[in-house]
């Protein structure tokens, strides 16, 4: 069984790539073979791999300058998801296409199930959004995985911004007032291997699904656990100043709370991602490591 997985050169697409087992083949394209919002270049890489399963790993995932470059969020976002989708439903091949906790409004006071309605706060999110809908409108076997706060040793995240700035200074101001579940890609790349491997025996569950870190973290708290893992290995702690998100200059307005329950991929796929403090830690251990 093959599956293709476009946006290959991001943190998800690499971590796909690194995932595949004798079972499992993955082949990958990243932006410059194919940009998802063109339907040749899309049909082209489905026709020469010949996949089972096509992966939706590409996204414009930069939620500050979204708000200034709306089209080209739009275009990865929300027709790069429709061209996948119809190109998918040419050839009878299911989709995996993955989403964000940023298509919540963060007012819920817990972890957000699949069933609660959506009210995105800035640009990626409503993209996301509009993407998440082009593929229930055009495909019965659809797989859509939200998740959250995604990190990796090698990639643009968090958990790497907060060590080069550990790296830098002595003191790093952190938002307290933002709380999601910090999310490996390998862990979510491991949950998308499981779900397609369900599909090739036959037994998947289609719809929406949250796959995301165990528990919640707010911004503040995820900070001091990359600062304290990062203190085991170089003995070298900055310290960290909580403040709020009023306080803290960014572009995009994001949601209080967009923590994710991934308790229905659990019961659907018997797959759970590790609770998110040890999956942080593994991700800053590899990351010092590089
Ligand atoms: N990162 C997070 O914290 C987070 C949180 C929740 C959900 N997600 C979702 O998780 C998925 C994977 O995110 P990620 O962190 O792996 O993202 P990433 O590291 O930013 O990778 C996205 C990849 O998509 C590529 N891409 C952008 N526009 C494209 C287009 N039009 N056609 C083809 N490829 C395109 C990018 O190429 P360039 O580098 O050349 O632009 C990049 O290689 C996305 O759906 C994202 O929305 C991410």
């Amino acid at each position: 069984m093959t599956a293709l997985v476009f946006g290959a050169g991001g943190q998800l697409g690499r971590a796909l790539l690194a995932a595949a087992d004798a079972d499992l083949r993955v082949a990958g394209v990243g932006r410059a073979e194919a940009d998802v919002a063109d339907i040749d270049a899309v049909r082209a890489a489905v026709a020469q791999v010949q996949p089972s399963v096509v992966v939706n790993a590409a996204a414009y995932t930069d939620v500050d300058r979204a708000e200034d470059e709306p089209e080209k969020a739009r275009r990865a976002n929300a027709t790069g998801p429709a061209v996948l989708a119809s190109v998918c439903a040419e050839r009878g091949l299911p989709l995996i296409h993955v989403s964000t906790d940023y298509v919540f409004d963060g007012a819920k006071e817990g972890a957000y199930v699949e069933a609660d309605p959506i009210g995105p706060l800035n640009v990626y999110g409503r993209t996301k959004a509009a993407g998440e809908e082009a593929v229930r409108e055009t495909l019965d076997r659809y797989l859509i995985l939200r998740t959250s706060w995604l990190h990796a040793p090698g990639g643009r995240n968090f958990v790497t911004t907060i060590l080069r700035l550990a790296a830098e200074r002595e003191t790093i101001s952190v938002v307290a007032d933002q709380r999601g579940s910090p999310t490996s890609a390998g862990d979510l790349a491991a949950a998308i291997v499981v779900a397609a491997k369900a599909m090739k025996r036959g037994e998947p569950a289609w719809g929406t699904f949250h796959v995301a870190g165990d528990g919640a973290a707010s911004r503040y708290e995820l900070a001091s656990a990359v600062v304290a893992a990062q203190a085991a290995v170089t003995g070298r702690r900055p310290a960290l100043e909580p403040v709020t998100s009023a306080s803290f200059p960014a572009r995009a307005v994001r949601p209080a709370n967009s923590a994710l329950d991934s308790n229905r991929f659990a019961d659907a796929y018997g797959f759970r991602a590790e609770a998110w403090r040890g999956a942080v830690e593994r991700t800053v251990a590899a990351a010092l490591a590089r």
